[in-house]
């Protein structure tokens, strides 16, 4: 949802902030920009569109220049236009700003703003912030920026530089994250961490109501009430090569193909076969906690709410409490309870989803507690809920996610037997049992990956078909929601997925000849119902593919096209249906000449409601 850039240090300052931008285009791509100072030159350039335009622009009339600022726009007040892309200035044209957030109270103070006489020249609610910024001006960035930032109601990562006080990039956060990258003499700031890799993995997070000013000399950090800060320094992990494409002709694709590697790391360290047992005292909850926990609700957006259906089936056919799924959107507003007895889990791959974070803080002011599960080091989800539970996935650049989805599984598959560990609802040979298939698991994805042709195939033949059914039932019916997401959001055709017993209260109106249903249908409690759905659908014209275990030959006769998976124990069934799921809507999608790593509308990280 909008990426930010800043960089002061002895390299020309363009290509630091276009390389950095390319990185940080998943959050957002309809138009960009970047804002460069030399010997008190403020240059501005921006593009409706991608950093590719961007960079074109630059290549046709080059810019140069000392340090500056840059972002790439997801656009939420005002169309994608050149004029509201960022950076935006103040009415001197030495100063600008560029935000990522919504400014709830802009309308307020451009009001006010225009009555003390300055102009406007965008729809965008970033704009008031440099106006706030330039009337407090009196010599010192820092200092304005900090009034400034009192009167914003909203979400904002802001940067700012000023010719006026030259050398100097002003970074503030309230809501939307902030990575500040400690190099040698060189500073940069960024959304993530990932534009920062490439040169340092020293790594300062700022917290909400925090600000880092950055010069020559060093950072500095303050608070929102001007006191100075001492900021702890992160070591990261992560290499720069785990953003790279690596031969894929998509960082969709070469995500999919990392899953079986990601479940291996998320699992790893955190089971131990020779002691039949889950190993995740980890998570900052101790066991006494987790283990009177009598109730459970699962909050998520998206694939992380798909992964939270999974978890709901696991845990409660493992550990027999009763367990919702919901809508971070729509908890959030609920007149939910919480009790001593309750724990709430929140997913997100980001850690920074607006609905999501607002959720776990409408928990935490009822004194609920908090399981966070996390891609994220250090976001705001993981940093703020009671216990962190992290997902080893490595970062996921495609927009649409895939390899995290395997990862979210595998943490709430540990998480699942480590609660029925501690309630004693399963014995060592059961658990053993399970974690020994929990590793087995990569090896079967592998085999499914390299079956990879035979999907593009199916994908080809389907491609002229504009609507699709995806259909399954128990620990299934999730897989069919994530299957029909995907082909949504990366191929823009029409799909729904239902529980098959669902069908025909409605659905099965739909079923002719021109919509294809995908059906998952492992050996499983519902696979004589699926049996009669499939039936059902096929008796009506319906075309069915159906995902189904190797060794199943009664499907064969049942069903159009037969997708084959690994046999697997029936509660892990997910981690193998959804992968012939993610690459058919990966081709159907390519196909079609559709951009899978940046779909329209779309953005990774979505820090707006
Ligand atoms: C779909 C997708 C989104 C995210 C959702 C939640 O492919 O990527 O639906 O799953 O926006 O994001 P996180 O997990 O970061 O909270």
């Amino acid at each position: 949802m909008c990426g930010i850039i800043g960089y002061l240090g002895a390299k020309r300052v363009v290509p630091v902030l276009l390389d950095g931008l390319k990185k940080l285009e998943y959050r957002g791509y309809d138009s960009a920009g970047i804002a460069v100072v030399e010997d008190s030159q403020l240059t501005v350039r921006r593009v409706k569109g991608k950093i590719s335009l961007l960079e074109e622009s630059i290549r046709s009339s080059p810019v140069d220049g000392k340090f500056g600022i840059g972002h790439t726009r997801w656009a939420t007040h005002g169309s994608p236009s050149e004029e509201n892309a960022h950076p935006h200035q103040d009415c001197t044209g030495s100063l600008v700003v560029v935000h990522n957030g919504i400014i709830e109270n802009y309308l307020s103070l451009k009001k006010s703003l225009k009555e003390e006489g300055h102009k406007f020249l965008t729809e965008t609610d970033t704009e008031v912030i440099v106006h706030l910024i330039e009337k407090y001006f009196q010599g010192r960035l820092e200092e304005a920026t900090l009034k400034a930032v009192q009167e914003l109601d909203g979400a904002f990562a802001l940067a700012a530089i000023s010719t006026q006080d030259p050398d100097k990039i002003v970074a503030a956060k309230m809501g939307p994250p902030i990575a500040v990258g400690l190099g040698d003499k060189e500073y940069f700031i960024s959304s993530d961490i990932n534009p920062i890799l490439a040169y340092t993995r020293k790594i300062v997070f700022l917290e909400d109501e925090e600000l880092a000013v950055i010069e020559p000399e060093g950072v500095s950090f303050k608070n929102f009430k001007g006191n100075k800060l001492k900021k702890t320094v992160d070591e990261i992990t992560w290499s720069p090569l785990m953003i790279e494409k690596r031969g894929y002709k998509h960082f969709m694709l070469k995500e999919i193909f990392e899953q079986p590697q990601v479940v291996r790391d998320t699992l790893q360290g955190r089971i131990s076969l020779e002691r039949g047992k889950v190993l995740l005292e980890e998570t900052g909850l101790s066991p006494q906690l987790l283990k009177a926990i009598k109730r459970m609700v699962i909050v998520a957006c998206g694939t992380s709410y798909h992964a939270g259906l999974f978890g709901e089936y696991l845990l409660e056919n493992l550990i027999q409490i009763p367990v919702e799924v919901e809508f971070s959107s729509e908890y959030r507003y609920r007149d939910f309870k919480v009790d001593e007895e309750s724990l709430a889990v929140f997913i997100s791959q980001s850690g920074e989803t607006a609905d999501t974070l607002a959720a776990l803080r409408a928990v935490k002011e009822r004194k609920g507690k908090s399981l966070a599960i996390s891609n994220t080091v250090k976001s705001s989800i993981a940093r703020e809920a009671d216990g962190i539970l992290y997902t080893h996935a490595g970062p996921e650049i495609g927009v649409a996610a895939t390899k995290t989805f395997s990862a979210q599984m595998a943490a709430l598959a540990l998480l699942a037997l480590y609660l029925a560990q501690l309630k004693r609802k399963i014995d060592k040979k059961a658990t053993l049992t399970l974690i020994q298939e929990l590793q087995r698991l990569p090896h079967k994805m592998e085999i499914i990956l390299n079956a990879e042709k035979s999907l593009e195939k199916l994908a080809q033949s389907f491609l002229p078909y504009s609507h699709f059914l995806y259909l399954g039932r128990w620990i299934s019916f999730p897989v069919a929601l994530e299957g029909a997401l995907k082909l949504k959001e990366i191929s823009y055709i029409h799909a729904e997925a239902y529980p098959g017993g669902e069908m025909k209260h409605g659905p099965i109106a739909l079923i002719d000849n021109q919509m294809p249903t995908l059906a998952v249908i492992p050996k499983d409690r519902v696979y004589e119902k699926m049996m009669s759905n499939i039936s059902e659908v096929k008796t009506r014209n319906g075309h069915v593919l159906g995902v189904v275990f190797e060794d199943d030959e009664e499907i064969k006769d049942k069903v159009d096209e037969v997708i084959p998976i690994p046999v697997t124990d029936p509660l892990f069934t997910p981690f193998l249906t959804v992968l012939p799921l993610q690459l058919f809507a990966y081709y159907i999608a390519t196909k079609r000449g559709a951009d899978v790593d940046q779909p329209r509308n779309l953005a990774k990280s979505v820090t707006v409601e």
